[in-house]
């Protein structure tokens, strides 16, 4: 059929005849791009099917590239199925929108990541689903707020920006004592720090969903999400509404990643390394009233952190004495020059962002002063720990 002899140049550049020879092996995998997936004929047209990956329909259904990475990021997490989508924040959408219908009610820990709260305080809630946010350091009090109406129960370790580290087996339990799906935000964890499909005591999550955005890709340059679970008629639920939402990623995207899996356990040891030196140093300073930091001892959750984890993310967030304004806050910030100002975590570039707290949550914290939370990259520590110095210096005139 693709021949190239008698045929124009401009036909046969599109129809070439010519097939590399297979077997091609290389350190990584090949990327695949598509949106038109060419069947050999009309039998197989027919007899395809997208839901299995037995073989290839559309390039939104899945790709050689996007396959392999949903295979290898089942495997980082613990799980048997996973799914891709083109953000973290897509990810959590997906678990709400496939779960849950008007009438239902979705419980949300305090301390979650903010633009997954806004989700259910806006679209969720125009469509009938209402939610309530529970104290994640209480699992007896989740159990108590769970009802016939609860259907979701998302977990997140740490909370986001105060790091409180919850006791996720007794929440994933109370959960599933009373029949409600658990989703756990694992973007921290990133399939490393412990195995959500086998929290102690024989306790799991059903669902856990990554921002790819952070330890996977590593770069800082890419955004993706993923949800896996270890359960085929709870992954083929969220599978049919992936497709009938439009969830997709680009090849380039995926290989990004599929580039960054074979260091992401080495990356995420030196971060960590990293950043328990910084947060230990930050301990000493009379400018600090609090580190918090989950494998720091006294931080929230230390106890669970422990019993649950054996390493921890490059991140913590230190709570600036009450005595300082938040502008000598952002002078502090402002001053450092390593440091960089701007979201995320777990790239090459460390980064700072300050926080007021107060705002964030539906409780009030027991944190009076300005909350700055550090993401530790690549740096040399010792460049680091000088950066920060010379930055107290000028904010504060500290020595
Ligand atoms: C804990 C957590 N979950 C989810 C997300 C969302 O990921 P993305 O930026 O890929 O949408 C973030 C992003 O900062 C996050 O920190």
């Amino acid at each position: 059929m693709t021949s190239s002899t008698n045929l124009g140049p401009a036909t046969s550049l599109i129809h070439h005849g010519y097939t590399p020879p297979a077997g091609f092996v290389a350190v990584q995998p090949g990327i695949f791009k598509a949106s038109t997936v060419i069947f050999p004929d009309t039998a197989a047209l027919r007899a395809r099917n997208w839901k299995e990956k037995s073989g290839y329909t559309y390039g939104l259904h899945g790709t050689p590239t996007t396959f392999t990475l949903e295979e290898r990021i089942a495997t980082l997490e613990g799980g048997t199925h996973a799914l891709l989508l083109p953000s973290g924040l897509a990810a959590i959408a997906l678990v709400d929108l496939a779960l849950l219908e008007s009438g239902d009610e979705l419980l949300i820990p305090d301390n979650a990541y903010g633009p997954g709260k806004e989700l259910a305080r806006n679209e969720l809630t125009r469509w009938g689903i209402t939610h309530r946010f529970y104290d994640p350091m209480d699992a007896a009090g989740l159990e108590r707020m769970i009802g016939p109406k609860t259907k979701l129960v998302w977990l997140e370790a740490p909370g986001s920006v105060t790091m409180e580290f919850p006791d996720l087996a007794a929440l994933a339990s109370v959960s599933r004592a009373k029949g409600v799906t658990t989703a756990l935000d694992n973007t921290w964890g990133a399939g490393v720090a412990f195995n959500p499909f086998a929290l102690p005591g024989n306790a799991a999550v059903d669902i856990s969903m990554q921002a790819l955005t952070k330890y996977p890709s590593g770069g800082g340059d890419v955004l993706m999400g993923s949800v896996t679970t270890r359960d085929e008629a709870l992954h083929l639920r969220l599978k049919f509404a992936h497709m009938r939402q439009g969830w997709g990623v680009g090849a380039n995207d995926a290989e990004l990643v599929l580039r960054s899996l074979p260091t992401l356990a080495l990356r995420y040891a030196a971060q960590d390394r990293a950043a328990r030196t910084l947060a230990e140093w930050f301990v000493q300073r009379s400018e600090i009233a609090r580190v918090l930091h989950p494998a720091l001892p006294g931080s929230p959750g230390f106890a669970h952190w422990q019993n649950t984890c054996h390493a921890a993310a490059g991140l913590f967030s230190v709570v600036f004495d009450a005595r300082y304004a938040s502008e000598e806050v952002d002078a502090f910030v402002d001053a450092l020059k390593l440091f960089r100002i701007g979201y995320s975590w777990a790239g090459p570039v460390s980064l700072v962002v300050p926080y007021h707290v107060q705002g964030m949550r539906s409780q009030p914290t027991p944190y009076a002063g300005v909350v700055v939370r550090f993401s530790i990259g690549f740096e040399a520590v010792e460049d680091l720990l000088a950066d920060l110095l010379q930055a107290l210096g000028v904010a504060f005139g500290a020595a």
